[in-house]
């Protein structure tokens, strides 16, 4: 009897334990800005909405700091986070991975957003009210043909199921970091109190005091 219960408790750990296994990525997540130096002395992550106004206005500072302090001494590294409530935010997301595969490095997930917080009215909740799946790809494909991605290249990457993982494993990986708004903040691995209301100036403060 006491063997028996054993084996249950050990099956039920087991089954516990597979339920709560995440997706292993095949390498570390996250878009890392202009090829910086995994050895810099500082990382920022930071973890964006795809569709999120206010991680649209963070985007370009974060850039700006990563330039400021160059490849070398400051590794930016940018997650996303595609909040539900942004209706297109996942399919947004997605194609971040497709844009990363088919641009090759000349075109990269930084053009791509760029594209779309400066296109943010026409993929709002509002906006895409009365929209299929198929025509928000569509409208996807639109931004990617911009960049130089080729439409069919794009429409065949959006049915990827590989790159639907990746773009789980990502979102699941934000929540490890218990990520719940965005954009949230990391320096060297510790939360940041930081918003979007952060100039590279307010950046500035915090980091030149670990250089
Ligand atoms: C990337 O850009 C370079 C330089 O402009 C070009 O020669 C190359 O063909 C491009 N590669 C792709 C895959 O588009
Ligand atoms: C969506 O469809 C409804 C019902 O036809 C219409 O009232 C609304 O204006 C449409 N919205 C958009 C953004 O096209």
């Amino acid at each position: 009897m006491r063997e028996f219960e054993m084996k249950a408790v050990l099956v039920f750990c087991f089954l516990s334990l597979s339920a709560c296994q995440l997706i292993i990525p095949k390498r570390k997540l996250g878009y890392v800005y202009n090829g910086a130096n995994s050895d810099a002395l500082i990382h920022l992550d930071v973890h964006l909405g795809p569709l999120c106004p206010d991680s649209g206005v963070t985007f370009p500072v974060v850039k700006q700091v990563a330039e400021h302090y160059g490849k070398d001494n400051l590794k930016l590294t940018v997650h996303m986070f595609p909040l539900p409530y942004h209706q297109q935010a996942f399919l947004t997301a997605i194609g971040a991975h497709v844009v990363e595969k088919f641009g090759n490095g000349n075109v990269t997930v930084y053009d791509w957003f760029e594209t779309i917080y400066s296109h943010l009215d026409v993929l709002s909740n509002a906006a895409t009210a009365n929209m299929t799946t198929h025509d928000v790809i569509s409208l996807l494909s639109n931004f990617a043909s911009s960049l130089g991605i080729p439409t069919n290249d794009f429409l065949t990457g959006m049915q990827s199921r590989e790159l639907d993982r990746m773009t789980r494993a990502a979102w699941k990986y934000s929540c490890t970091r218990s990520v719940a708004s965005t954009p949230t903040f990391f320096l060297n691995d510790i939360p940041i109190a930081a918003d979007q209301t952060w100039t590279w100036i307010d950046w500035k403060r915090v980091i030149d005091p670990l250089l």
